[in-house]
């Protein structure tokens, strides 16, 4: 039986409007995210994973293409059928500081968007129950409720962005680059909370990172952006046994090896010039910098290759041996 993704992007593009033309951040992205699964969203800074995340969630207007969630074409929703879906749908960004009221103590800002969305009926009494309920799933002592952000680590601080998104119960979350600011031995700490949500809530997660290591650790499938353009998709063993791509393959040389044998091999770096998002031409993006780029490569993209298995490529030779 054909699996029913919960989120789907079909065609999605997300352009901006900048003084030298159109910025090409989204460009005709397809990607299917199942329920209970996780998605990495990979690339370098820049490629578009924010403002994918974004458009996603319509907190960007999208420029083309369509959003399903749960099969229904959320871009055609109204404001009050968006308002019933928000819910479902939240976001952890990187630097929850960024997204939080200094001025609002731990609590306050767990509770917050409940008491704007008159969970329990508005009732605070319920609402700060809920609140304290949440402080203990994700790890936060009871004796914090009533500290201010700027008095805890990063790591606890990450603690409230992830006990906010869950206040309302959602099905989905995008993670935006959730551990890229803390320190290495708080990150895996932040990522098995992560895990362990996914696993007792049913959690659906895109995860953004422009970090390997990090989303193969989380990651049911991975997706290669590379300038506005989803290059490739694979369940990950797949990908980090068989890569297609030859951005892939650069990405993938570049993770560091804990074997010290392999220490000593070459990281390559990726030469040549990045293409500019703004107006691009039809043809491939990564041909600038592409070891193995020849005239066909500079024709328009038609669809990606399907390799199966829910391994897709957007590349002319990417079913040659290179
Ligand atoms: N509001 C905006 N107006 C104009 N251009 C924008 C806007 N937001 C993003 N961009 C451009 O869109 C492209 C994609 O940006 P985006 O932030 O989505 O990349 P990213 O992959 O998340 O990068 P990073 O890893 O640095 O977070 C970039 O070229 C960026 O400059
Ligand atoms: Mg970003």
């Amino acid at each position: 039986m054909e699996r029913i993704p919960l989120v789907e992007t079909r065609h999605l593009k997300k352009y901006f409007d900048v003084a030298a033309g159109k910025l090409h951040a989204v460009d005709d992205v397809s990607i299917q995210i199942y329920e209970g699964q996780t998605l990495g969203v990979v690339g370098e800074s820049g490629c578009g994973k924010s403002t994918l995340g974004r458009t996603i969630l319509r907190l960007l207007e999208a420029t083309d293409g369509e959003v399903l969630f749960e099969g229904q074409n959320i871009l055609k929703y109204n404001k009050a059928e968006m308002r019933g879906m928000r819910r479902k749908m939240q976001m952890i960004f990187q630097d929850p500081y960024s997204s939080i009221n200094p001025r609002l103590t731990v609590e306050d800002i767990i509770a917050e968007y409940m008491i704007v969305n008159k969970s329990f009926g508005g009732n605070r009494r319920e609402i700060y129950q809920r609140t304290a309920e949440l402080m203990d799933i994700v790890g936060l002592a009871k004796r914090l409720a009533r500290a201010y952000p700027h008095e805890l680590d990063g790591g606890r601080r990450q603690r409230i962005g992830i006990a906010r998104a869950l206040s309302l119960s959602p099905k989905f979350i995008v993670c935006d680059e959730p551990v890229s600011a803390l320190d290495v031995s708080i990150q895996a700490q932040i990522l098995n909370l992560l895990m362990d949500l996914q696993k007792e809530m049913g959690l659906t997660y895109m995860f953004i990172t422009h970090n390997l290591s990090v989303v193969k650790h989380i990651s049911t499938d991975i997706a290669v952006m590379y300038l506005g353009q989803c290059v490739e998709r694979a369940p990950y063993q797949e990908l980090f046994a068989n890569p297609r791509h030859p951005y892939t393959k650069k990405l993938l040389s570049a993770i560091p090896v804990p074997d010290l044998s392999m220490r000593n091999k070459q990281i390559q770096p990726i030469r040549g010039e990045v293409t500019s998002p703004i107006n691009p031409k039809p043809g491939c993006r990564f041909m600038s910098r592409c070891e193995f780029a020849c005239e066909k490569c500079a024709e328009p993209l038609g669809e990606p290759t399907d390799f199966g298995n829910h391994h897709t490529c957007l590349c002319v030779r990417c079913r040659e041996d290179l």
